[in-house]
């Protein structure tokens, strides 16, 4: 079995080491790439080729920043014969479109449910679109992939929709334990709150806290594409209000020991 990733970055490097030490070939193409990408590359030991010999794998994944995923798609679209996919955070619609540049090969939309450096190479990854059976046969060789959905964008939006919640839910929190902690009333919310949602509430809403003020950036500007993937199927209320309240979190700042009050 030979793989190609089209750039290699955390998710490359997490995916190639369990298919490397499952016997999987893993290549490359290393030109144009920065010193930490080819380093990260090296490390793994995956074969450095060239561009063209990466799209003549029978699997290529996307693995690049979001800005580039379209224009990765558009150059590999006319060489790909096998399936090309597509695993980066990314709307549907941008999901689409890749999948029509890519003019002869197979294309599966891809979508990580986490982060790779907390989950490693067990992390769940959910595909949909008609090739998306073929891409699940690399579970073979130790990846966690199930098929979600039918057509390429599914596996997004399920991603996106789940997204929306998570931070909606991270928003209401911090407006909640913020008038609390005001009030000198946030421990007796918290513990009220634990009554009612079970015992890990506390540990689990700072957690999310802390990681909300951490990421507030990145959060931001994706709840902003959550809101336009909302807005093509209804009339979303909430995502002006969760996009306000990222905002805001964008200038708190959180020290390695932060308690809930640091970030109030
Ligand atoms: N990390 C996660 O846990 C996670 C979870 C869910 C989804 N994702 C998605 O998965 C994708 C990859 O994430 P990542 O964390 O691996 O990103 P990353 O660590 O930032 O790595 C991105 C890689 O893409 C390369 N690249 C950039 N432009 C390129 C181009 N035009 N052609 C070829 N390679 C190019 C970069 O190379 P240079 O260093 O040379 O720029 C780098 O190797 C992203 O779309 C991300 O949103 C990541």
């Amino acid at each position: 079995m030979r793989v190609g990733f089209i750039g290699f970055g955390e998710v490359a490097q997490t995916l190639a080491s369990r298919l490397r030490s499952r016997g999987v070939e893993v290549v490359t193409s290393l030109e144009g790439r920065s010193p930490s990408t080819i380093e990260r590359a090296r490390t793994v030991g995956v074969t450095e080729t060239s561009e063209e010999d990466v799209y003549s794998c029978p699997v290529v994944i996307s693995a690049v920043t979001p800005g580039v995923a379209l224009g990765a798609a558009r150059r590999a679209g006319r060489h790909v014969r096998g399936i090309y996919v597509d695993i980066n955070n990314i709307s549907p619609e941008t999901v689409r479109m890749a999948s029509s540049l890519i003019e002869k090969g197979g294309f599966v939309d891809a979508a990580i449910m986490g982060s790779v450096r907390r989950k490693g190479a067990d992390i769940r990854i959910i595909a949909s679109g008609r090739d998306a059976e073929e891409f699940m046969k690399l579970n073979r060789y130790g990846l966690n992939i199930e098929v979600r959905g039918r057509e390429p964008g599914d596996a997004s939006a399920i991603k996106m929709l789940r997204s929306s919640y998570t931070k909606g839910v991270s928003a209401l929190l911090w407006e909640t334990l913020t008038a609390a902690h005001r009030l000198g009333l946030e421990e007796d919310v918290l513990e009220m709150l634990e009554y009612t949602e079970g015992n890990d509430f506390r540990e689990s809403a700072i957690s999310r806290l802390k990681s909300s003020c951490i990421h507030a950036r990145r959060r931001y500007e994706e709840m902003k594409e959550v809101q336009d993937m909302l807005a093509e199927v209804i009339d979303p209320v909430m995502p002006t209000c969760i996009i306000r309240i990222f905002d805001k979190l964008k200038d708190v700042k959180v020290s390695a020991d932060a308690r809930l009050q640091g970030c109030a």
